[in-house]
């Protein structure tokens, strides 16, 4: 993977030169005032990261047994607090019970509203309330079977009991696997096979758009799909929980599916959290790499959970009084660290919406900002665009004086859309954290600290503590300031991740084999010369789509297993909204017939074979598809005529050179 192609990237944010200082009233009350502050505790978490790590640990969390070893190093295999008991849900919920955090909202649920002009259906949970919920749940599960160590497939809607099936597997040690409720049966079944797991939990159906998505029905089809030797892909499955939520028609295969509503009446509420080893693993989260198979994240207990909890208080200076807005789904890494289990660990109030932004009209976040008077929102650059789009006359309706910070995720922001932001949303009064992360890491690695560190529109600044982040160049060499090179993380962190569910040799080889000593995080990037991190997006085969992580490989291979299609290649290409699209080159086989008609059909079995979110933009047919004397597919020749930039380099080792004229014309 060569750093070439990120340096073109640059050049549009290397113009950026406003600085906006945190603003002097929020500095005022922050946890961290000053840029000194932080650089004072960052270089301590350097120099003695033990030290650092063991007194929060030991200050953050309730542990059953105090850890042996605060880091066990032996690359690229980590283990932190070596030797120690601790529950993850007893750290969320238990430990606020009997203090002044119990009846306070732990989670504040706006459900999509029905129809236009009716109010969303509305839910609070306090802690108290939460933590009956998760033990009565939890014993639902061992109820059907699950005991520690065991794998739980998680499919469901924005609701609580999404967030009560995470904290019942982990009051119970079984391992969570969420799978994000826009993803097909294909993918469903496919993560079941990868993980194994022996037990469904998911809904009759979500609410999406006024529509009813249906998850049940997905879930009754991924149990019958077979691999290419005709076995059952999700064998398993032993047990399906099923949510009521949509009403929506479902089947029942008695002795196989359980309503989650009858289970309850079943049992009680009294479920003491099991003593889990700090490297038991909490989750697997399946995300998209360069090749056709997602990848198992693993993440384990301990070190996740403090990292998850100490970057929720530092990042968002979370304060007792707050109303924490993180909008992504529970399906996506942000969901876990940033809706559940940060905000929980820390006893503050989590809000949870399950629709979509401009769904009954475009104002519905600020709507919901308004109502409950969101202190901090936390959402994606994607996000942002669309609202820029739609218009200052939505946020204009509703008073958003509550929010005092703002928070973006998922995606180079670009500084148009974060000036906006500042502007529209946050009032000009409100610091914004741009904040850089991944699957693998668990939590936020690169980000201002709102009240310390001055900010740059586009930049997510400067690492968080422990976090030893270089750009450097195809050999591994640091680059001198301002030019591009590869992002890596040069020492191990509490919440990285653990491995690959399953496949020990690939976490080595993607993350640990391209730098040496160093972990490579997949995207570009440059440092200034103050030292702020610029992150340009991806260097590998991995695209982001509106904030969605999707492999090229992925699309390809969905692509190729339509029944008309010969060969496909799958490129990223600059897209205002979204921040990249997808483009397909596909050819077929022979005899068929192209148009927009089979166009549609293979975005279709796309959506099918992977989910609607990695439908290809744009698909053109070609009669060959570019390569090299050795067969290599000239992505770089592709991403130029997806992109409609003129032709450049090399193309005398084309099998074909009239292919090329071809594809550039190949728009019907
Ligand atoms: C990739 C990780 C981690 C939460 C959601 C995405 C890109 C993420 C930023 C940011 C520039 C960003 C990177 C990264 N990314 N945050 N603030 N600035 N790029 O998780 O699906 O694992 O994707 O998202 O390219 O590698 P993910």
């Amino acid at each position: 993977m060569a750093v070439n192609n990120v340096l073109a990237r640059i050049e549009s944010v290397l113009q950026e030169e406003r600085v906006f200082p945190p603003p002097k009233e929020f500095s005022r009350r922050a946890r961290l005032k000053s840029l000194a502050q932080y650089r004072k505790l960052y270089k301590e978490s350097i120099a003695a990261p033990e030290r650092f790590w063991a007194k929060r640990a030991k200050e953050e969390l309730v542990w059953f047994k105090r850890w042996t070893k605060v880091l066990q190093w032996q690359e690229p295999f980590a283990k932190w607090f070596a030797g120690g008991q601790i529950n993850v849900s007893d750290n969320c919920l238990d430990r606020h019970l009997g203090t002044a955090t119990a009846n306070k909202a732990a989670l504040i649920w706006e459900g999509e509203p029905a129809a236009p002009g009716k109010p969303g259906e509305e839910r609070t949970l306090t802690y108290k309330q939460l933590h009956h919920e998760v033990c009565r749940f939890a014993n639902v599960l061992k109820r059907n079977g699950i005991k520690a160590g065991d794998r739980v497939l998680i499919y469901l809607p924005m609701v609580p009991e999404a967030a009560i099936a995470m904290l019942a597997c982990a009051r119970i040690g079984a391992v969570h696997s969420v799978v994000f409720g826009g993803f097909s049966a294909q993918s469903v079944a496919d993560r079941i096979q990868d993980s194994q797991a022996k037990l469904v939990v998911t809904a009759d159906g979500g609410f999406r758009r006024g529509a009813v998505v249906p998850l049940k029905q997905n879930v009754d089809e991924a149990l019958t799909l077979e691999d290419a030797r005709g076995g059952l892909l999700a064998k398993s499955i032993e047990k399906v929980i099923v949510l009521r939520r949509a009403s929506n028609e479902v089947q029942i295969q008695e002795g196989r599916d359980v309503w989650w509503h009858q289970e309850l009446e079943q049992v009680d509420a009294h479920c003491p959290a099991e003593k889990m080893d700090s490297e038991a693993p909490l989750f697997i989260l399946y995300t998209s790499g360069s090749t056709g198979k997602p990848k198992g994240i693993l993440h384990t207990t301990a070190g996740y959970l403090l990292y998850s909890k100490l970057t929720t208080r530092y990042v968002f200076d979370l304060r007792d009084e707050d109303v924490f807005w993180c909008t992504a789904d529970v399906g996506w890494v942000t969901g876990h660290s940033y809706v559940v289990y940060g905000p929980l660990a820390n006893g503050a109030t989590s809000l949870m919406y399950e629709g979509a932004p401009n769904y009954p009209e475009p104002d519905r976040f600020w709507r919901i900002v308004e109502k409950y008077g969101v202190t901090i929102l936390y959402t994606a650059p994607t996000a942002i665009r669309a609202f820029m789009k739609w218009g200052v006359e939505w946020p204009r309706k509703h008073d958003l004086s509550s929010l005092r910070l703002l928070g973006t995720v998922g995606e180079p922001i670009n500084p148009e859309a974060w000036i906006w932001y500042r502007e529209h949303i946050g009032g000009n009064r409100c610091p914004i954290v741009d904040t850089w992360w991944q699957t693998e890491t668990g939590g936020i690695l690169i980000t201002p600290l709102p009240g310390a560190t001055p900010t740059k529109p586009g930049s997510a600044t400067l690492p968080f503590f422990g976090i030893v982040p270089e750009v450097v160049d195809d050999y591994g060499r640091p680059v001198p300031p301002n030019s591009g090179g590869k992002l890596v993380i040069r020492k191990p962190w509490p919440a990285m991740l653990r491995g690959l569910w399953g496949d020990p040799h690939r976490y080595q080889q993607v993350y640990w084999g391209e730098v040496e000593h160093s972990y490579f995080t997949g995207d570009g990037s440059r440092q200034d010369k103050d030292g702020y991190y610029w992150i340009v997006g991806r260097i590998d085969d991995v695209l982001n789509v509106a904030g969605h992580r999707i492999g090229t490989a992925e699309v390809e291979s969905a692509l190729v297993s339509h029944q008309k299609v010969a060969e496909a290649a799958v490129v990223g290409r600059t897209d205002a909204m979204k921040g990249q699209a997808l483009v397909a080159f596909v050819t077929v086989k022979s005899g068929v017939h192209t148009d927009g008609a089979l166009r549609e059909e293979l975005r279709q079995h796309v959506a099918k074979e992977i989910g609607p979110v990695a439908k290809p933009d744009d698909i053109r047919f070609a009669e060959v598809l570019p390569k090299t004397r050795s067969g290599k597919i000239m992505r770089r020749l592709l991403k130029q005529i997806a992109a409609g930039t003129e032709i450049k380099g090399d193309t005398t080792t084309l099998e074909d050179l009239g292919v090329l004229a071809r594809l550039s014309h190949a728009e019907e």
